[in-house]
């Protein structure tokens, strides 16, 4: 029996919230919430609770920052003993020197690093960065992969599909209105996994291309993982045109390891960027690369700033969370991977014998579901093409009643704080879900 489930509290906050908020929400992303977005008051371990006392067990995990769980103790306090003794200098403090060094010791490209706030600041940074290194304008991105939401990389997220021969590349698609005309000159989009592509296109236009940026997972559609050889082949085509391969890690980086995708596959890019999990839910991205790259900021050539960069509060998460993915004796990567195997494993299992038509894959601790004819999706193409949205809408809202958090657009992230019973209480809610949707 599901336990009594109302959003009523939820309901009328968010319609107060649409008098004061630009769609009640300050994501977009938070509109998919089902049946409207929610508030939330507390959160712990793996657990998160609405304003009308139903408790989740929770693997949105803030869109995956909270790879230790929510409100980890030992990160808590230590944002609380640093920010005492103030919270922005406007210059230079031994926190952001440490927790700098505590990432160059993790993550291998990390010649020379530099944090902001979020994602999309550091994927700009790289951007401008590669333009300024190569002294040219081009850069490639692959359908389906989001890099955030600036005017020069916010395209062909979710676009329509348009033809593809190995001569005639996706259309550039912007995904929002306002966007500074022309900045789609200066993108190339290809499909993902698809070794002729990029072989195509730094043949016709190669002496044109600044980088090339990659999800090294294709977290954002369905995590995809690269097939054999095409990372290495990608950073292979960039060096041999003097173009600059970036690992987009902000879903990928201390989760899939330690040290990012790019220690997991052992490839070095020339520059990568880091957020969500470098600090445990405090707003911290991260530009790491080598000092060649790197120093044309460090000269001032290439303009970074950032009033509330490497404030007190974000370095000492981040020294704080390195730390402890540092610490062997934690493994905390190790459990996340154990764990979601084990859910991944369990849900396979049901799918089989229930025949329910779903798709799992991913590395483990990160993994995407979808329902989907297809024994595997390889690229956004075969994604749009193939997978069912509105069932896993249905399957979003059902399992939800049954106090188990997910997200709608079919990522699941788990955290250091995910127990053997969450998982056992999951699977035991998305057997009764599957055999709900199906009849
Ligand atoms: C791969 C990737 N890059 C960049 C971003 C943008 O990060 P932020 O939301 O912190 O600006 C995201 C956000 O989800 C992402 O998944």
């Amino acid at each position: 029996m599901d336990r009594e489930h109302s959003y009523d509290i939820s309901g009328e906050l968010y319609n107060r919230a649409l008098n004061s908020l630009a769609g009640g929400v300050n994501s977009n992303v938070r509109l998919t919430e089902t049946p409207h977005p929610l508030f939330y008051d507390k959160a712990k371990g793996s657990k998160i609770y609405d304003v009308d006392g139903n408790q989740y067990i929770d693997y949105v995990l803030g869109q995956g920052p909270m790879i230790f769980g929510h409100s980890p103790d030992f990160l808590l306090q230590a944002v609380a003993e640093a920010s005492e003794s103030g919270q922005l200098f406007a210059g230079q403090h031994l926190l952001e020197l440490e927790a700098a060094e505590a990432v160059k010791s993790l993550v291998p490209n990390a010649e020379l690093v530099r944090f902001a706030s979020s994602g999309t600041e550091a994927v700009e940074a790289a951007f401008r960065l590669a333009r300024a290194f190569t002294r040219r304008n081009v850069i490639i991105k692959f359908e389906g992969q989001y890099h955030g939401w600036s005017d020069g990389v916010l395209f062909n997220t979710a676009a329509p599909l348009t033809p593809l021969d190995s001569n005639i590349f996706p259309e550039v698609e912007p995904m929002s209105e306002g966007i500074v005309d022309h900045s789609e000159s200066a993108l190339i989009i290809l499909p993902w996994n698809n070794f002729e592509a990029i072989d195509a296109v730094f043949e016709q236009r190669g002496n044109e291309i600044a980088a090339v940026i990659t999800e090294p997972i294709m977290c954002n559609t369905n995590c995809i993982m690269p097939k054999p050889g095409y990372l290495q082949h990608l950073k292979k085509s960039c060096e041999r045109n003097d173009s600059l391969l970036i690992f987009d890690e902000v879903i990928t980086g201390f989760r899939v390891d330690a040290g990012g995708a790019q220690s997991l596959f052992g490839i070095t890019p020339h520059l990568a960027t880091f957020a969500k999990a470098a600090a445990g839910g405090f707003p911290v991205s991260i530009l790491t690369g080598s000092k060649e790259i790197m120093s044309l900021i460090g000269t001032g050539t290439v303009m970074h700033g950032g009033t509330l960069n490497a404030n007190v509060m974000s370095m000492a998460a981040t020294k704080s969370s390195m730390e402890h993915l540092s610490d062997r004796a934690i493994q905390t990567n190790q459990k996340l991977q154990d764990l979601g195997k084990r859910l991944m494993e369990g849900l396979e299992g049901i799918n089989s014998r229930l025949e329910a038509g779903m798709l799992i894959q991913g590395p483990g601790s990160v993994f995407a579901v979808s329902f989907t004819d297809g024994r595997e999706i390889s690229d956004y193409r075969s994604h749009v093409e193939n997978s069912d949205p509105d069932k896993y809408a249905l399957f979003v809202s059902e399992m939800m009643k049954k106090g188990i958090r997910i997200n709608s657009r079919g990522i699941w992230f788990l955290s250091e704080s995910h127990t053997d019973e969450d998982i056992e209480a999951t699977l035991s809610a998305a057997s009764e879900v599957l055999q709900l949707i199906k009849l």
